[in-house]
């Protein structure tokens, strides 16, 4: 929840930089402002400059930057909220409503909330009542340790069974509708979300139960599983089921399948460290969270058609999370859940033995819809194939999968390997011309926004302007847009502050810093200094705006990243002669 802007500027108003920074470190008068030895990198002559007009410091050797409560966040390595907290109390100011302590009781009496209705779901399925639940459970062949050690219960078919069991404990209406456990009908009476269902806790990491998901014990039933809503305790983005148990085991990988009951079953066998997606496909969230735990995922998905498909987003996301991924391929089953029952654990023990990488898993998808008999059928996923293991960089590997490869189509594997190392040559031939690319438009942050392009110093300035004079928008999105921030972090700021604007929020360098890390505020707080030293006038601004419409003419409204080899290689040619003239 943001902070109000009151709120935040009081905090900043009574926290006059100089007097913060001068706790830290020494400051040294420097004509109107400060300067100082720079306390984020080692220094011998003063870098740090701490302006009083802007309420910023700025270090010229480090990149460091900000307003007081950016600075607090980095020499008390706290974050955005707390280094607020920290301000706040200093100058004696409440933080608004105590929100987030507030939050935190909501938090702990919604988890109080759910471990009561876990409770209840399960003494309904141990009960007369769960009659139903226990035989569908039993059907599914889960054992009583199972079901208990999974906390597993039953919602009866009723519309307020839930309901008063937790009215008469003592909860009320509104916080059941908040933990998602009872829903509001139009007509304003309340009835219980969850009936009629076999009831699989959903638990944290830390133990906590943060919500359910309840199966339909008929297979017409609408909805076949149901989750709970996200509640302030529930994001289902950036959990795992099961992951309470996977973290402690032995195993140097998890199992990643798609359903809890898959999940359960292969515990039941022996496999502790298989993990599910809460009813959702995978997050990048999810993927960093299994990266905490192990290095490899066995993806393990459903064999059908959509499994397949999710398998590859999933291989892509974990790779970029850094594991390794590999891929388990299932036939005679359609989920692991299945596949164990048929097979026992030795079975499902051999599928993960045999689990491929994903450049396997890659090369048998690229097959699909191709009449691998055909030569047409052949050369069209050669074609295909080559490309992709020229992208296998260690050698032995790249080997074994042009191998596969050749047998695959019976052909020669010395032809497939000349065609592979023929492609990796224009592969780095590319990667030379990327390199010469971010020569002509540096990435780099250059602090003192010296060697600069015209239009990245003109992309600065509009955002300085915007930064001081909010009003300018409209003048500047009447004539270039986000487009022609060629720069992909100007961009981000360009977009960020124009949509402060539009909603009437204010724009400064405390109000951003939770959309912002520390150190781009730093180079944010770059980008307002420099500029700073000049006055804002609408003249400099249209000039801005023309150095941006001159750059889309010429590029023929191209970014360098969007041109083709031969477009890059005129377009260098004419930087080159303009550099000449
Ligand atoms: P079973 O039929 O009980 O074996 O289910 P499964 O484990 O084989 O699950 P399935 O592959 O059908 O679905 C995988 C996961 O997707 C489930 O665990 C649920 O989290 C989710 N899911 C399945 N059906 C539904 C649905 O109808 N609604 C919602 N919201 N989620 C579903
Ligand atoms: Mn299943």
């Amino acid at each position: 929840m943001p902070l109000p802007d009151e709120f935040l500027q009081s905090v900043r108003d009574s926290n006059e930089i100089t007097s913060v920074m001068s706790t830290y470190v020494s400051l040294k008068r420097a004509g109107r402002d400060n300067v100082c030895l720079c306390p984020f990198h080692s220094e011998k002559t003063p870098s740090c400059h701490v302006y009083t007009d802007t309420q910023s410091f700025y270090c010229f050797g480090c990149g460091a930057g900000g307003d007081v409560i950016t600075f607090i966040r980095l020499i008390e390595n706290l974050d955005y909220i707390e280094s607020v907290k920290f301000l706040a109390q200093r100058a004696g100011i409440p933080m608004p409503d105590d929100e987030r302590d507030q939050s935190g009781r909501i938090k702990q009496r919604l988890l109080e909330i759910n471990r009561e209705a876990a409770r209840f779901y399960r003494d309904v399925l141990i009960s007369e009542k769960g009659e139903e639940g226990r035989r569908y459970l039993s059907e599914r062949r889960l054992t009583e340790n199972t079901i208990r050690k999974y906390g597993l219960g039953y919602a009866p078919d009723s519309w307020d069974s839930l309901k008063n069991h937790m009215l008469a404990k003592g909860y009320g209406e509104e916080e059941l509708i908040t933990a998602a456990l009872i829903s509001r009908s139009r007509k304003g009476t309340t009835y219980d979300k969850f009936r009629h269902r076999v009831m699989f806790p959903i638990i944290d990491r830390r133990g906590n139960i943060i919500a359910f998901g309840g199966r339909a014990l008929e297979a017409e039933a609408q909805a076949k599983y149901l989750n709970s809503d996200e509640t302030p305790v529930f994001h289902k983005r950036s959990g795992l089921f099961s992951l309470n148990f996977a973290k402690n085991t032995k195993e140097k990988f998890l199992i990643l399948c798609e359903g809890y009951m898959d999940v359960i079953s292969l515990n039941q066998a022996g496999f502790d460290n298989a993990v599910a997606t809460l009813g959702t496909a995978i997050t990048p969230e999810q993927a960093r969270l299994m990266r905490q735990y192990c290095e490899q995922v066995v993806i393990s998905y459903d064999s059908d058609g959509a499994g397949q498909k999710a398998t590859m987003k999933a291989i892509n996301l974990l790779s970029e999370a850094g594991v390794d991924a590999r891929v388990l391929q299932m036939s005679g089953a359609k989920d692991p859940d299945e596949y164990v029952k048929k097979y026992g654990a030795d079975g499902f023990r051999m599928l993960l033995s045999q689990s491929g990488g994903a450049i396997s898993f890659e090369l048998r998808k690229l097959t699909e819809g191709l009449n691998m008999d055909s030569p047409e059928g052949k050369s069209a996923y050669l074609k295909k194939a080559v490309n992709l293991l020229a992208e296998v960089n260690n050698s032995i590997d790249r080997m074994v999968y042009i191998s596969d490869t050749a047998k695959l189509c019976s052909l020669d594997s010395g032809e497939i390997e000349k065609a592979v190392e023929a492609r990796r040559r224009s592969k780095a031939y590319s990667a030379r011309l990327e390199e010469r690319r971010e020569l002509i438009n540096p990435p780099r942050n250059d602090p003192k926004g010296l060697g600069l392009k015209p239009e990245q110093k003109a992309q600065r300035g509009i955002i300085a302007f915007l930064f001081h004079s909010p009003d300018m928008l409209n003048k500047v999105e009447s004539r270039v847009s986000e487009d022609d921030f060629s720069d992909e972090f100007y961009r981000r700021v360009f977009n960020i502050a124009a949509d402060r604007i539009k909603k009437g929020v204010s724009v400064d360098l405390s109000s951003i810093g939770d959309e912002f890390s520390a150190q781009e505020v730093g180079r944010i707080t770059g980008i307002i200094n420099e500029n700073n030293l000049l006055p804002y006038q609408k003249e400099r601004l249209s000039e801005y705006i023309r150095v941006l419409e001159k750059q889309r003419d010429r590029y023929g409204g191209k970014k360098p990243e969007e041109m083709s080899n031969e477009e890059l290689l005129e377009h260098m040619e004419r930087i080159r002669k303009e550099k000449r003239r």
